[in-house]
């Protein structure tokens, strides 16, 4: 254990310990650590008043379009919570899948700090269609239903899948069409931007989303995540909702300075791309040990597979890593920015090795 030098804390864990868990196990990435030292100093106007939450405007502007709006807030969960409020009325319900974040990961949050009724759809993969939507878009009109106005899609998806451009149009149109506005929850938006080879704006701004819950912290950041604006037409009054719900900042600067550091360069593509190459050479490597199914498609940085219960048990002890179903066995396996080839190898060969046993 090593004191770090100017500081009085001491080391209290081995940086050389990777597993994969999640990707909110790293660390942060040093562009980022030093981007928030840069920010650091002197006095800055408290509550998104500084310079730096100022310039976060243009650069989101760039990414997303002209008329994107930029709230920096502390979390995911605190974004999908503003990011809905804004899309409902008190009666208003939202239609996602059942294996949605804002459903089963959130302790309930949208429905006890919102208030908003969740409608959910059991989807095969955890993409939500026109049709699987249609299963709960009905009853408008009826004071005994709340109301179905919002539809949430998450990209990519919490079974580590992806919408296509092509899929989150026909869902915005489909939505826009009955008079539903489109929230994404975009916690790994990088993921799926470097995963599809598409600007940001093609498959958000572009397709019809109205509000996006952008991500950091998944992607390399200390902190934070925004609730981006994409259609202010439709899409007001963020500003209050945000400090209703307990997710205004007072040092700013500090979650603005890090979305600078990740978006004005390559450094988010960097990042994401490199966790979902990581993934893929998880895949890869475990399609080659008898035993385990990876099941299902890896197109971010998630690999999901099914071995047997006492083997991924044995595993647990030498790597972090969580069963996502408990009765099937399935279990999850998520890379991060700084995931290296070699704790792939390494991963993969103790894998080979338990199931040997
Ligand atoms: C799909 C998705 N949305 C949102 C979040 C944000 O959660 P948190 O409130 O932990 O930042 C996560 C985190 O795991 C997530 O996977």
């Amino acid at each position: 254990m090593s004191t770090t030098s100017g500081t009085d804390a001491v080391r209290r864990h081995d940086p050389a310990v990777r597993g994969f868990a999640s990707d909110n196990y790293a660390g942060v990435h040093p562009e980022i650590l030093a981007a928030i030292a840069l920010a650091n100093g002197g006095h800055q106007i408290a509550y998104g008043e500084d310079q730096y939450t100022e310039h976060l405007q243009s650069v989101f502007q760039r990414h997303f379009g002209e008329q994107a709006e930029a709230y920096p807030v502390f979390n995911g969960t605190g974004a999908n919570v503003v990011a809905l409020q804004s899309l409902l009325p008190r009666w208003g319900a939202v239609i996602a899948a059942e294996s949605a974040h804002i459903n089963v990961d959130e302790c309930g949050a949208p429905e006890k700090i919102a208030g908003i009724k969740l409608l959910t759809v059991p989807t095969p993969d955890g993409k939500l269609t026109p049709e699987l939507i249609d299963q709960q878009a009905w009853g408008w009109g009826d004071e005994h239903r709340a109301q179905p106005l919002a539809v949430s899609i998450t990209q990519s998806t919490e079974l580590g899948t992806l919408y296509t451009v092509e899929e989150v149009r026909a869902i915005c149109e489909h939505a826009h069409e009955r008079g539903m506005l489109v929230h994404m929850d975009g916690s790994r938006l990088a993921n799926a931007a470097a995963s599809l080879d598409r600007p940001f704006r093609e498959f958000t701004t572009d397709a019809g989303v109205d509000v996006l819950s952008f991500g950091g912290t998944k992607n390399g950041l200390l902190f934070g995540e925004v609730v981006v604006v994409l259609d202010p037409e439709k899409v007001r009054n963020i500003k209050f909702l945000r400090k209703m719900s307990m997710q205004l900042a007072s040092k700013m600067r500090f979650a603005s300075v890090q979305f600078e550091a990740l978006l004005s360069g390559d450094l988010w593509l960097r990042n994401a791309g490199h966790a979902n190459a990581m993934a893929k050479r998880l895949e890869a490597a475990v399609q080659r040990i008898d035993g385990v199914t990876v099941v299902r498609p890896v197109q971010a940085n998630a690999v999901f597979a099914v071995l047997p219960r006492e083997v991924s048990e044995r595993l647990q002890k030498r790597y972090r890593f969580y069963f996502w179903n408990e009765h099937t066995g399935e279990v999850r396996w998520m890379s991060a920015f700084d995931t290296t080839e070699a704790d792939i190898d390494a991963f993969a060969a103790a894998i080979a090795e338990e199931m040997g046993r």
